[in-house]
């Protein structure tokens, strides 16, 4: 399956980082290392730095994402946000499914698969997130792991709305742990979930599909880790926050 087929994409994950000063400075900073990029670049920040986020990248490549939105489109949710409610403010991307949410906020296959499907609805792309834990890869489930959480998370949904999906494949093991998973790891998943996407969809939604990893991916060791052939950009946490590192990063994928 042809890599070229595919644009890279990297995006940032700020995670509770960052007041609107901040990200204001970090676009700022990150507009003219990143603008002439060959890959997709995207910076997911928190509720409250969407606007700043959306005025000072105006005009730029960088692409503005949440990282989460609820299933419902209104209502007695207290604390949620709708995926309706992004749209409106003219983001175009968000993580859905990432794994400190699936850890401390009780998400589940199930909820992730409904969240994700009401971002698509309301046009968004959405950055799926899956991976295994440490005892699942000792116990050599990985792949069936991350095959289940991929394939509860996109069933049913249409050719055009699985070309609006990206997904994430992050170890929790390696997620802000400073451990990577080896470029040989990452591959060797990534390609498991993109047979996933041929046998749940078809060869040719497999082969356009873009597979990120993510788990500590940083300036040093991403060119490695891009330049495997099913591994077709990143998503970044701790990297994300520094302007040099993640351009460094977004360089790398444009040469992958
Ligand atoms: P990390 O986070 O790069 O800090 O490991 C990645 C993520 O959680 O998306």
């Amino acid at each position: 399956m042809d890599k070229k087929l595919r644009r890279a994409v990297i995006a940032g994950n700020w995670k509770m980082n960052k007041n609107r000063q901040e990200a204001k400075n970090l676009i700022e900073e990150l507009k003219p290392l990143v603008e002439g990029a060959d890959c997709d670049v995207v910076v997911c920040v928190p509720f409250t730095n969407l606007e700043t986020a959306l005025e000072a990248t105006k005009g730029s490549n960088i692409k503005v994402g949440a990282q989460n939105c609820h299933f419902k489109e209104s209502g007695a949710f207290t604390g949620e946000i709708s995926a309706g409610m992004l749209k409106e403010l003219g983001v175009s991307h968000v993580v859905i499914g990432h794994s400190e949410r699936r850890q401390y906020f009780g998400e589940t296959d199930e909820t992730v698969h409904l969240r994700l499907k009401a971002a698509l609805d309301e046009g968004l792309t959405v950055i799926l997130c899956v991976g295994e834990k440490l005892e699942d890869r000792e116990n050599g489930i990985t792949e069936e792991l991350v095959a289940l959480q991929t394939k509860i998370a996109l069933k049913d949904l249409t050719t055009e709305e699985l070309s609006r999906v990206i997904i994430a494949y992050e170890p929790v093991w390696a997620i802000g742990t400073g451990k990577t998973a080896t470029a040989e790891e990452s591959q060797e998943v990534c390609n498991c979930l993109r047979k996933v996407i041929a046998e749940q969809f078809s060869e040719k939604a497999a082969e356009k599909m873009t597979i990120q990893y993510g788990g500590s991916m940083n300036a040093k060791n991403a060119a490695e880790l891009l330049g495997k052939k099913d591994v077709d950009g990143g998503l970044i946490g701790g990297a994300s926050l520094k302007a040099e590192d993640f351009a460094a990063i977004v360089s790398a994928a444009s040469k992958g």
